[in-house]
């Protein structure tokens, strides 16, 4: 194919404002996949994603298309994910591409991670092509929107498309749009190979499929590629594209976007930003933009039974195949035995992994709170990151601690605005903007410390602005903050996992509302148990769980043994997450408590 007729895009949308199901359109309408073929969203392949309806992992699709001028074009659809914990991979998809189309809700408007999209798509040069959707709904006000995004973004919207994903309305329109307003590829065949990674997975039988844009040269099967970051060497034993199911092909010149495999072990060899370039020549220079995606949420995984260690540690090296940003150590505690520390992109793919574990590995799991990496300067002068907060050197040791701060934008209605700035005081925030965009919509701009809004600050985002606000983040810099760390003591024991690091100034108000939570979700046992919050050697605030009267079964009077059998049941049921420190039986949720204060 001329470089003249590639078309490369990629869909920038946020969750439910319909890209899955216009990706699925632009399918049927090129006869790529036929009607019958077209399971219910093509583009998301894990189950799980289907499931929680979001796009996880981006992957592409190579498509014909006969466009009115009598020319058949290549157009080839680089899917994106849509959730902030993987915005280096939207990066790395959209430096693949020369176009984007910016999907919105015609009913809803613009939101928050949309625009850090678009943003990323303009610092790349992408010429976005706004297209409203769903206009077929009675709420859809198209001019309302199309104002907005002009307000919002400064994009002309006067050739935006109004479209039906779901009825299949203007999808030629857009078809049409893409072939003549995305520029084609550059001229670059001549240049020694650099092909980008934009995604990558892990194949039992073949090894890792790479994902790949071809920015200069020719890659060839059987060639010798090096991969510049990873410095790793491997003969290519495939090559092809995705139209969706892959199909090989000889080779892939510049502007082409395929797939390749290489025996390849492990994701983490040929990362997502990486580039690809011959053994000879080699290309001199790797393509910009490749930043090794690292962890910054963690927290610590136990089998609930510890004979389930070797199968937890089993099932980590083998999600790790597939995750390279997946990160884990062993980890001994001495009130849960022995796990892992964790480490993730964000707390959805924290959430992600621990479901796969539990899902496709069968493991019962307890989860302690997540944490982030402080950094801790010791009196030596040395710096020391702590990923947990039983490592955390004592006060006596440490000069001082720093912690990560956030950039978080919020887009709400006016309305909430009130609610949403008392909300990101009372996390430490430091306000830094607000700006009127456009009608209902504000946009409001803190700087936070990273660590309370891993809490569930995105759910009481959600609930303050009764679901109207969007928020975005990235990670601005670390700083000095007075912290300390709070200890739980339960039955005089202090739990490590149960410890957190707070700032001091609200020490007090966390360590007695955790108290009282614990003393709310671990049941009564035959004792009493007290429950304390200390600093140091210095208790704060102390709770007591009285002991258990009677047995569960003599409210049943005489017979009744269905409902017997219920209860049970139920004891059984709620068993299964209990983890066992010294003679108290304690739930998975209250190794969450600190998220629910
Ligand atoms: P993520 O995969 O999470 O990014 O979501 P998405 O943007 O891919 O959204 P998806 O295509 O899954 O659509 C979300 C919901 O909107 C689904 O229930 C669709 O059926 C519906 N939908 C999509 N397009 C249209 C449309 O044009 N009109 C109407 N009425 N509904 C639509």
């Amino acid at each position: 194919v001329p470089v003249s007729h590639i078309r490369n895009f990629s869909i920038i949308a946020h969750i439910d404002h319909g890209k899955s199901t216009l990706a699925d359109r632009l399918l049927l309408q090129t006869k790529t996949v036929s009607d019958r073929d077209m399971k219910a969203q093509f583009l998301d392949t894990m189950d799980l994603e289907r499931e929680r309806g979001i796009t996880i992992k981006l992957q592409a699709a190579r498509m014909a298309y006969d466009a009115s001028d009598g020319n058949q074009y290549v157009l080839n659809l680089i899917d994106t994910p849509g959730h902030v914990d993987f915005s280096y991979e939207v990066s790395r998809s959209l430096a693949a591409c020369e176009g984007a189309l910016l999907v919105v809700d015609a009913s809803q408007g613009v939101e928050a991670q949309t625009l850090a999209n678009v943003y990323l798509a303009l610092e790349h040069d992408l010429e976005i092509i706004p297209v409203l959707n769903k206009i077929d709904l009675p709420g859809a006000e198209p001019d309302r929107i199309k104002q907005e995004i002009e307000d919002i973004i400064g994009l002309d919207c006067g050739n935006a498309i109004l479209a039906s994903a779901k009825q299949g309305i203007g999808i030629d329109e857009i078809l049409e749009a893409i072939v003549y307003l995305v520029p084609p590829p550059q001229e670059t065949v001549e240049r020694p190979l650099r092909a980008l990674i934009f995604d990558s997975y892990y194949d039992s039988y073949r090894g890792v499929i790479v994902y790949f844009r071809v920015m200069d040269g020719t890659l060839r099967r059987g060639d010798r590629v090096q991969l510049m970051a990873s410095g790793k060497e491997y003969d290519i034993d495939e090559l092809g594209v995705l139209s969706p199911m892959q199909i090989q092909v000889e080779d892939l010149h510049a502007g082409e976007v395929g797939y390749l495999a290489a025996s390849i072990k492990a994701v983490e060899d040929a990362r997502v930003g990486d580039t690809i370039t011959l053994v000879k020549p080699a290309a001199p220079e790797p393509l910009p933009g490749y930043v090794e995606a690292k962890p910054m949420v963690f927290c610590g995984l136990f089998p609930t039974d510890a004979d389930q260690f070797e199968d937890l540690r089993d099932a980590l090296e083998k999600l790790r195949l597939s995750d390279a940003a997946l990160q884990y150590d062993p980890e001994t505690s001495s009130a849960m035995g022995f796990g892992f520390r964790c480490g993730f992109l964000g707390l959805l793919h924290m959430e992600i992994v621990q479901e796969r574990l539990e899902r496709e590995y069968n493991l019962d799991l307890i989860t302690t709170a997540p944490s982030v990496i402080y950094w801790v300067t010791t009196i030596d002068g040395d710096v020391i990151e702590i990923d947990n907060p039983c490592n955390l050197p004592s006060p006596q040791e440490r000069e001082k601690i720093e912690e990560p701060y956030v950039r978080i934008e919020m887009l709400t209605p006016e309305e909430f605005v009130g609610p949403l700035m008392e909300l990101s005081q009372s996390r430490r925030g430091d306000f830094k903007d607000m700006k009127y965009l456009a009608q209902g919509r504000t946009s409001l701009v803190y700087e936070i410390p990273l660590a309370e809004v891993v809490t569930d600050f995105f759910d009481q985002m959600k609930s303050r602005s009764r679901g109207y606000a969007s928020m975005e983040y990235h990670l601005v810099g670390y700083r000095e903050n007075p912290l300390v760390r709070l200890d739980i003591l339960i039955n005089g024991e202090p739990v490590d996992p149960l410890a957190t690091i707070v700032h001091r100034d609200k020490a007090y108000y966390v360590g007695k509302a955790l108290v009282e939570k614990l003393k709310e979700l671990i049941p009564r046992h035959q004792f009493k148990i007290p429950l304390q919050a200390a600093i140091g050697s210095r208790v704060i605030s102390s709770e007591s769980i009285p002991a258990l009267r009677k047995d569960v079964l003599s409210k049943c009077y005489g017979g009744d043994i269905s409902r017997k059998k219920k209860l049970l049941q139920k004891q059984a049921k709620g068993k299964k997450r209990l983890k066992a420190i010294g003679t108290v039986d304690v739930p998975q949720e209250a190794f969450m408590a600190v998220l629910r204060l």
